[in-house]
């Protein structure tokens, strides 16, 4: 969940630290913390709060350090505040350790170091890490850090430094991500390449159970049984200007606006428009066996299960597979009944995602074929798993998905197609759908220039404590989809629901002070939906719906509308997602709410 770096080269290494450190600020933000070696001494600064606080204490601060470590925390064991904040240090302030992840046995751990006389000076399961190191050190950092981990239980991604072997960097990894950026006569560490490309695009990523002793000549990998490991250089797929905001006000905004563009890099190569067809070079050796599966179960946490479940009505149209959609939270520990002739597909942006990645591990240890929709290229999933599709939606640094969100329905789209198209699915049908793909992107673009009439509903919806998002089809994920990003961004209570669920149950909340939002686009169930809509305004409800051009009726019928254009049904999600996200993006900007780092949530959950 937070974020790690470290550097050790010439250069300062304070104000390249705090550069890391903002770059990575989106995947915590509680608190934050630096430690460096200072003509051989470890020195530190930390802050409660954001980057900018400690930015502005170590402003100023006149150093020749060259080699450091720093982190941005969110919390896990212990409240936000300085004390807990990281790096966590022996008591003879020789060695300091930052951590991401969490240590599980860390109670009796600490039980035993306390009873020994080490002395703990946070709340944090983190602190024990760097005690464990100290009373294993014996002359050799690499050694100690080995016979300590040995003792842990958990998961973890940790960097070592220490005034014993002034010169280095140690990291080691257990289900917390670390890539290792190499340079010219310098090195960093970090938890993922955001906080490396300005520096070099060329990386290592480490794997679990193995630990890196980085200097400013190279890195040395070894497992943490102490096997020599051989490490492939791989180059990042992004550059620096994919994490910059481009003139947007917030990351949000620009990857909100951006999405006519990540869908089609989501398509391009790969969808076939003359021939009805699509080809995923990833799952070029393993498509027959999906194709020949039992059944396809689809597995993610949060938006990447919104998407699932719009993937779930895409292949069981178009490729007559069965389909089960399945929080990985759940599944991991409810010992799921998979088998060899089951499918797994795990869909998470990060690739990171300590649920999803648990129940990757959970279907390969069943014998299924384990499957992979990521985003971040050489996250942790897409390389666990058998084979996958990469989403090409370039880097996503607003907390609330976005753009992952539609070129994940793109690419469950593109999948459907090719398994369709393996079986019944005619090649009419298949140009048919080809085509209207093609035409996403310029829809989108006709969309996004309502945001003006966007804001404006929005200015309405502010005042609002609660809001129901109702869909049907293919746009029940959607309402769910809308609503999560309503409440993760602007702190407005917001439940998606099927629309015909309203009337048992949700309907006794509606009243003037209920905002309902209504996807209510012309498709099957269209008739359906309006029904459900005069039972609202029958009731006094206020509603915002999003309808397709020139709808009449909903204009009449409804507050406030948003006209988008038409596509076939089974793609309406990826239009109709874009009003809600602006919504809600709008909503949370008026209320002055934090849109890119919302309260309590980090991007990337790399814990339970
Ligand atoms: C989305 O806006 C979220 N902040 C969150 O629900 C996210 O989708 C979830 O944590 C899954 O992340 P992943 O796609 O990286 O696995
Ligand atoms: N468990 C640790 C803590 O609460 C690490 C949290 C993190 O990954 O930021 O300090």
């Amino acid at each position: 969940m937070c974020g790690i770096v470290g550097y050790v080269g010439d250069k300062p290494v304070l104000p390249l630290l705090i550069n890391g450190l903002k770059r990575l600020e989106y995947r915590g933000y509680d608190s934050a913390g630096v430690a460096v070696i200072d003509e051989g001494q470890l020195w530190y600064k930390k802050k409660q709060g954001k980057i900018s606080g400690l930015e502005l204490e170590i402003n100023g601060v006149d150093s020749k350090a060259s080699i450091g470590i720093a982190h941005t925390r969110w919390a896990t064991h212990g409240e936000p505040s300085e004390r807990n904040a990281h790096p966590h240090f022996d008591q003879d302030y020789k060695i300091a350790v930052v951590h991401n992840g969490i240590i599980e046995n860390y109670v009796q751990l600490r039980d035993s170091l306390l009873a020994d006389g080490y002395r703990f000076y946070s709340e944090t399961d983190s602190e024990i890490l760097v005690h464990l190191i100290a009373m294993c050190y014996d002359g050799d950092m690499a050694f100690a850090i080995r016979k300590a981990l040995q003792l842990v239980r958990g998961t973890f991604g940790i960097l070592v430094l220490s005034s014993y072997e002034p010169d280095k960097l140690f990291a080691a990894r257990r289900g917390s991500p670390l890539v290792i950026g190499i340079g010219d006569e310098e090195n960093l560490i970090a938890s993922d390449g955001s906080a490396l490309v300005e520096h070099t695009r060329d990386v290592i990523y480490l794997e679990d159970d193995e630990m890196a002793v980085v200097d400013k000549k190279g890195a040395k990998v070894r497992t943490l049984q102490d096997k020599t490991v051989f490490k492939a250089v791989e180059k990042l797929p992004f550059d620096l200007t994919h994490l910059q905001k481009g003139g947007y006000a917030h990351f949000m905004l620009k990857e909100i606006f951006e999405q006519p563009d990540t869908i089609w890099d989501s398509m391009r190569g790969r969808l076939l428009v003359e021939d009805g067809n699509a080809k995923l070079g990833g799952l070029q050796n393993c498509i027959e066996r999906m194709a020949h599966s039992s059944r396809l179960i689809i597995t993610a946490c949060g938006t990447s299960w919104h998407a699932a479940l719009i993937g779930e009505y895409l292949i069981e149209k178009y490729a007559n597979i069965p389909v089960e959609v399945e929080y990985a939270s759940e599944f991991r520990y409810r010992d799921p009944i998979v088998s060899r002739v089951d499918t797994v597909l795990a869909i998470t942006q990060s690739g990171e995602t300590a649920d999803t990645l648990a129940a990757v591990r959970e279907a390969k240890q069943k014998g299924a074929l384990a499957l992979g929709l990521c985003n971040v290229v050489g996250s942790t999933i897409a390389r666990e798993t058998h084979a996958g599709v990469y989403l090409h939606a370039g880097p996503e640094i607003g907390v609330a998905s976005t753009k992952a969100f539609t070129s994940q329905v793109i690419t469950l789209a593109l999948i459907a197609l090719a398994l369709g198209r393996m079986s019944h699915l005619s090649a009419e049908d298949g140009r048919e759908i080809a085509q209207a793909l093609k035409k996403l992107p310029d829809k989108m673009h006709s969309i996004l220039k309502q945001a003006n009439h966007i804001e404006s509903i929005a200015k309405k919806m502010v005042t609002h404590h609660h809001a129901l998002y109702l869909g049907r089809g293919f746009n029940y994920p959607v309402a769910l989809e809308g609503a999560l990003k309503m409440k993760e961004i602007s702190y407005i209570h917001a439940e998606g629901y099927p629309a015909a669920e309203m009337k048992h149950g949700p309907i006794a909340l509606i009243d003037a002070q209920m905002p309902v939002i209504f996807i209510a686009v012309k498709d099957a169930v269209y008739e359906k939906v309006i029904s459900n809509i005069e039972e609202v305004k029958a009731r006094g409800g206020w509603v915002i719906a999003v309808v397709s051009d020139g709808d009449d009726t909903c204009t009449s019928l409804c507050d406030e509308v948003i006209e988008i254009p038409h596509t076939i049904q089974s793609l309406m999600p990826v239009l109709t997602v874009i009003p809600l996200q602006l919504l809600a993006y709008y909503t949370a900007v008026i209320k002055g709410c934090d849109v890119d780092q919302p309260r309590n949530l980090a991007k990337s959950v790399t814990v339970e």
